[in-house]
């Protein structure tokens, strides 16, 4: 692997998931114009949250990453990108207050749109189609001209990267991240949500630290970190033409970053050591993730961590499992174990989505909401058998009240999933789930730190 990389070397690699588009002179074009587009992050950005991630990796902190299967252009809205960020906040702060630990913050959101599928081609009543391949390269209507890739949607997607990524910087710069504020929502939505009574005490204490803090002075008005927020944008790095044309030299440090989001990874379908997708990633200096699912040995994984992390640069890379609930205790462990044994540094995260989804009788894609919950707790209690530090959570979610997971404190069942099922691609969490989910991870937080307190004071 020690051939020179150069931002199209993965061209000569064999590659999986890659749309067939019929007009190549076309995409040529598409591609060679984005590459005269300015960028979406900036590599210093990329720089300070591979910093955070570092400490991640440490144990000092904890990854909230999430946002949409697929961002469509359909449902491309302010409302929408609000609604998403309203939630993200109160899940981080949620977390930070239970972990005691800074949240690093990451969307999966302003670029997320190109998406890896099981089968290439899609069949309806005897006729056949290519597959829908994520809003950046066709459209999931079923007709033959909405399904042939039209490389002129990566023009329309880095637009509305664009869009949204100028209203999330605003948001998070102006006044909508204030603390207090996100806070008061959350008491809104435990008020109008049934069985929430567990999570008042959580929030409770967070009133009180509030309230004592704003007492001795330290309040949004006077400290600016209590107004404002970082926040990350991440997808996965699938349509390998947009993303180098989006590959840009940093002027301060020479070196190549991409710059179509400050974090980007590599899925389990294209995760090949010897294909094109990681050769792409391991020359950029991002930040960067990649999943890991049951077929994951631990000998591949050391493999790709020596290729993708060569320096065992902490906070370079992200290993985001999703093993499904039933096969994360088993599957899990020996992962953990090799990378502990030859000294490598990366940050566990938890997907607890993509293992866990089934199809209903009526036909619909779901994930039962205790299932993700099962995962993600099992993968906490892995982590703290090893000695490791549970480093995050990766998931499938949206600010609207959508029913596309069953479960959760409002009780979805397979029956109302009709009722709103918008999700392009995977389903997701709706923001009462997404939220619920933060204060069951907060409440196995504090049980971790009180055994790791415990386990403390036998040994002392
Ligand atoms: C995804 O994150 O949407 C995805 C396709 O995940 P995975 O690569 O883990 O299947
Ligand atoms: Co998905």
């Amino acid at each position: 692997m020690n051939e020179t990389w150069s931002p199209d070397s993965w061209r000569k690699k064999p590659i999986r998931q890659v749309p067939e588009y019929p007009d190549e002179e076309a995409l040529r074009a598409v591609e060679e114009k984005l590459s005269g587009f300015p960028p979406l992050v900036f590599a210093g950005e990329a720089r300070k949250l591979k910093r955070k991630l570092a400490k991640v990796a440490e144990g000092q902190g904890f990854l909230l990453q999430g946002g949409d299967c697929a961002e469509s252009f359909a449902e491309h809205s302010a409302d929408n990108i609000r609604d998403f960020f309203r939630v993200f906040l109160q899940m981080a702060v949620v977390l930070t207050y239970a972990g005691g630990k800074p949240v690093v913050k990451v969307g999966r959101i302003a670029g997320q749109f190109a998406k890896p599928r099981s089968e290439p081609t899609e069949t309806r009543d005897g006729v056949t189609l290519p597959s829908y391949r994520g809003d950046i390269i066709n459209d999931i209507r079923f007709d033959e001209e909405a399904r042939r890739p039209d490389p002129h949607r990566m023009l329309q997607a880095y637009r509305q990267s664009a869009a949204t990524l100028n209203l999330l910087r605003a948001f998070a710069q102006g006044g909508y991240a204030n603390l207090e504020h996100v806070h008061r929502w959350t008491l809104g939505f435990l008020r109008d949500t049934p069985a929430s009574e567990r999570y008042q005490e959580i929030a409770d204490r967070i009133t009180e630290s509030l309230r004592f803090m704003r007492a001795c002075g330290i309040h949004p008005d006077t400290v600016h970190q209590l107004r404002t927020t970082d926040f990350y944008t991440s997808h996965e790095a699938l349509l390998l033409g947009y993303e180098q044309a989006l590959t840009r030299i940093d002027s301060t440090s020479g070196e190549w970053y991409a710059t179509s989001g400050h974090f980007l990874w590599i899925g389990d379908r294209t995760r090949d050591p010897e294909g094109a997708h990681v050769e792409f990633l391991r020359g950029v200096k991002n930040p960067i993730g990649v999943k890991a699912g049951p077929s994951m040995t631990p000998d591949e994984l050391l493999k790709l961590i020596d290729i993708l992390n060569p320096d065992n640069e902490p906070g370079r890379l992200t290993v985001i499992t999703r093993f499904g609930a039933d096969k994360v205790a088993q599957g899990l462990p020996p992962l953990i174990r090799a990378v502990q044994r030859e000294g490598r540094k990366v940050v566990w995260s938890c997907d607890p989505m993509h293992g866990n989804t089934i199809r209903t009788a009526s036909g619909f894609k779901t994930r039962p909401f205790e299932r993700v919950l099962q995962e993600v707790r099992t993968f906490m209690q892995v982590h703290a058998a090893e000695g490791t530090h549970a480093g995050g959570i990766h998931i499938e979610m949206t600010g609207q009240n959508v029913t596309e997971c069953t479960g959760g404190c409002h009780a979805i069942a397979e029956a109302d999933l009709s009722d709103r099922y918008h999700t392009h691609c995977d389903p997701r969490l709706n923001a009462a789930q997404a939220l619920e989910l933060a204060f069951l991870v907060a409440e196995e937080m504090a049980a971790e730190s009180r055994d790791f307190a415990a386990a403390g004071a036998k040994r002392a």
